[in-house]
């Protein structure tokens, strides 16, 4: 292990990478961050404001630059959407480093790569707008092969099963972390709303909250600044434990770690947001409409998935931020 760490991180300007910067300099000022960023003003910016990090300019296209960013700084932190070959090539400059220890049956931890559960949502069936009545929660521990075997065709699926076969060949150890709809301000600089803005938007915009059928579908969500942290804390167990707790996180096949706090269905949102806005009755919607509104509005409202953070949980990690309503009002509250 370096003596003084550092980690590269890619999406550093995005929603959840900015907040994992936030979290990560402001507990831990020590660590050095290189962070890929494609904008040079940007990435002045960012660096007035985080003494301890380096731009790395570039993009996700410019494979021999992860790699050789990702051999010099030993733990990466990928936040910079679905790319396979841009984490492949992050993985193998990882592979420059001693990745076991001795004894050690797994490869040491040594990326996090951002995914997300909408793998678990079965698109062979038709979308409803309600739970169905077969559906109950997934959990990272007990479900762990089946949520990493789920047809590859799934959204983040192919993805998934591609990293990990490739940390396995290259004997690196990655983590998933896969939250589900995330509340709350963003933590970062630039970008600090996300998918739940767009469907404030939408609500504002038609002048009625709507769900799909009954809105009876339900996901699972944290808080965005609770998985900053959660990310915080797995780097933490990888990198600044000892022996013992690094052993203690599983990788690869061990390696996807829900983030979740509660569950909230879609009605239950749409109520939530009509009632702050003053709007009446929520609407319900069919498919079709949803799919006019926009062009994935159908997956985005019309779905849910809910799963359970067992792993984290076992670690002894648990998030801070507990009301979703507030979380939907922080700052202004454009979001729901
Ligand atoms: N947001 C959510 O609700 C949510 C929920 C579950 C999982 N996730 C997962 O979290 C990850 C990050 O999502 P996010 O919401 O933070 O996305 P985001 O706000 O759109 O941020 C994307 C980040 O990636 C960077 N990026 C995109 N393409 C790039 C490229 N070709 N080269 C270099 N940098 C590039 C962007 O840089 P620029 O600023 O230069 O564009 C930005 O920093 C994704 O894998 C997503 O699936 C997100």
């Amino acid at each position: 292990m370096p003596a003084s760490p550092c980690v590269f991180l890619t999406g550093a300007t995005g929603f959840v990478g900015g907040t994992v910067l936030a979290c990560l300099s402001s507990s831990h000022p020590n660590i050095k961050i290189k962070a890929l960023i494609r904008q040079e003003a940007v990435a002045k910016e960012l660096q007035s404001l985080h003494p301890n990090l380096t731009p790395i300019i570039g993009d996700l296209s410019s494979l021999a630059l992860l790699t050789s960013t990702a051999s010099d700084a030993g733990f990466v932190i990928h936040a910079a959407g679905e790319n396979i070959p841009a984490v492949c090539a992050l993985i193998d400059g990882l592979t420059s480093h001693d990745n076991t220890e001795s004894e050690a049956t797994l490869p040491l931890p040594r990326l996090i790569s951002l995914t997300g559960p909408r793998s678990l949502i079965n698109l062979s069936k038709p979308i409803t707008g309600n739970l169905a009545t077969d559906s109950r929660p997934w959990s990272d521990v007990t479900d762990a092969d089946k949520i990493l075997n789920v047809p590859e065709d799934r959204i983040h699926a192919g993805a998934d099963q591609a990293i990990l076969t490739h940390s396995v060949a290259q004997c690196v150890g990655t983590m998933l972390v896969s939250p589900g709809q995330l509340w709350g301000r963003g933590k970062g600089h630039v970008k600090k709303e996300s998918n739940s803005a767009l469907y404030y938007k939408m609500v504002k915009s038609r002048g009625r909250a709507f769900v799909i059928g009954e809105g009876t579908a339900t996901w699972s969500w944290t808080s965005i600044g609770d998985l900053g942290q959660a990310i915080v804390f797995l780097m933490e167990q990888a990198l600044l434990r000892g022996s013992e707790q690094r052993a203690q996180l599983g990788v690869n096949h061990e390696g996807y770690y829900f983030v979740r706090t509660g569950d909230l269905s879609m009605i239950d949102r749409a109520r939530a947001v009509s009632e702050r806005l003053g709007l009446g009755e929520v609407e319900s919607v069919s498919v079709d409409e949803a799919k006019k509104m926009h062009p994935f509005g159908a997956v985005m409202w019309g779905c849910g998935e809910r799963t359970r953070a067992d792993k984290l949980a076992q670690l002894g990690w648990m998030p801070n931020d507990t009301d979703w309503r507030e979380l939907m009002q922080e700052a202004g509250g454009e979001r729901a």
